[in-house]
């Protein structure tokens, strides 16, 4: 179950996660996990105010049903730029999948695959793409990247990953310099496990590095002309990751982004940055208008197939996931990633049922009503915190005046 690297343990767990929802799986994880990787994945930064809000924010929009509808048996199945996909959740770029899983990203493509999902990978994997090319053959997957001050470093990265089978890439444009993620301090994280590219490219430097001090050699002045400069590289579809704005969006799509993700990483860059879905439809809005109109994706908070569809109906086209997905991949491997999607994709098609919709284009078209209030964040009663005890017993009954108040009778 367990395998060592340089001393730092590794789960080798393979199997299918049997879970009610995803948030169960972050507490899990918490057991499988060494303290320092599981709060380096789960952390935000600052106060984590707005990788709290991520998730809360999904209640400012309500789901409206739809009534005899004469619909049933609704469909996952979508496309991406051309890629021919099961589900509309993707699993987004995190680095250095080692920290919950010895097989890494090598399993997070498989479970991808099996799943149906486009795969991106990060420049800071522990695995080769060539690696990853033998697992998964012609899977749906990019590469990310994050640009490095050293030109000669991105040309590597960007053939050698097109050389392997990835057909795009997401240009992070949010994490120039690392957030203020004080449980790194805390624990004094450091990326445990090789990464690959800097294994070839810098003689090991990756591993054993903070995340500050990875930053620290990639680019902070990335600008439009990047764009370009990677296309020269490889004419491949490049997506611009961490968009938080109209104005951005429009310019990355002027200076030629074949898409944009909505996105601030996770909350782990600016705290007090907007949750994503609180700015996807004005975004949305602008991309629709605008002459070259490119595909959009969302990511940040999504736990839920509720929170996908309500992403879609707001103008994504796809949906991302990151710590939940890890969080599978330390509990199950490449089953447990797979696992972690189809739990969302069973959600999400309830959702559809109840809503009329039978293709995700649906969606797009679905009613949603926007309450602009801050509901608590709900979580949900079949969580196990707030189980019951069941059967009910005699002890756990409320008797007396308790009772009477709770069901408004009166003794006398
Ligand atoms: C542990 C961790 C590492 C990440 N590493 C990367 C990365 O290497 N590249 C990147 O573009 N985004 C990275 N992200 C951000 C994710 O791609 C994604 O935007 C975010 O996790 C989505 O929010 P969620 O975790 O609430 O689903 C990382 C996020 C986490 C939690």
């Amino acid at each position: 179950m367990t395998t060592y690297y340089k001393g730092f343990p590794q789960s080798t767990r393979e199997e299918k996660l049997h879970m009610v929802n995803l948030d169960e799986l972050e507490h899990e994880a918490k057991y499988v996990m060494p303290e320092a990787a599981y709060y380096y994945v789960a952390s935000g930064a600052e106060n984590e105010w707005t990788w709290r809000n991520n998730t809360q924010a999904f209640n400012h929009f309500q789901i409206v049903p739809r009534a005899l509808t004469g619909m049933q048996n609704p469909e996952l199945n979508t496309e991406f730029l051309g890629m021919k996909l099961k589900t509309p959740v993707m699993i987004c770029p995190i680095a250095c999948h080692g920290i919950a899983n010895a097989e890494a990203e090598i399993d997070t493509a498989k479970g991808a695959k099996a799943a149906g999902a486009l795969f991106a990978m990060s420049t800071y994997a522990n695995k080769s793409v060539q690696e990853v090319q033998s697992a998964v053959g012609d899977s749906p997957r990019f590469m990310q990247l994050y640009l490095s001050k050293n030109w000669d470093f991105n040309k590597m990265v960007i053939e050698e990953s097109v050389k392997a089978g990835f057909t795009g890439f997401f240009l992070t444009v949010d994490a120039l310099v690392s957030g203020y993620r004080e449980a790194n301090l805390r624990t004094n994280f450091t990326y445990p496990v090789p990464l690959a590219f800097f294994n070839e490219w810098n003689g090991g430097k990756g591993e054993g590095q903070s995340v500050a001090q990875m930053y620290a050699s990639s680019a902070q002045n990335i600008g439009p002309d990047d764009i370009r400069k990677i296309k020269e590289i490889a004419d491949v579809p490049v997506i611009v990751k961490g968009v938080e704005c109209a104005e951005d969006a429009m310019l990355a799509i002027g200076t030629g982004a074949d898409g944009i993700v909505v996105s601030n990483h996770g909350g782990r860059e600016v705290d007090g940055a907007p949750a994503t879905i609180d700015v996807l439809p004005e975004i949305a809005k602008a991309v629709r208008s605008c002459d070259h109109r490119v595909p959009i994706i969302l990511d940040g908070g999504v736990r839920r197939g509720s929170h996908v569809f309500k992403a879609l109906a707001l103008g994504a086209d796809l949906v991302g996931i990151g710590r939940p997905f890890l969080y599978g991949l330390a509990l199950g491997g490449a089953q447990g990633v797979q696992s972690v999607i189809e739990q969302l994709n069973k959600e999400l098609l309830i959702d559809m049922q109840l809503t009329g919709c039978k293709t995700i284009e649906d969606i797009k078209h679905a009613k949603i009503d926007h309450i602009n209030y801050s509901a608590d964040w709900g979580i949900s009663s079949t969580s196990r915190s707030v189980m019951k005890p069941y059967p009910v017993t005699k002890e756990n009954q409320l008797t007396g005046e308790a009772a009477d108040a709770v069901s408004g009778a009166s003794r006398h």
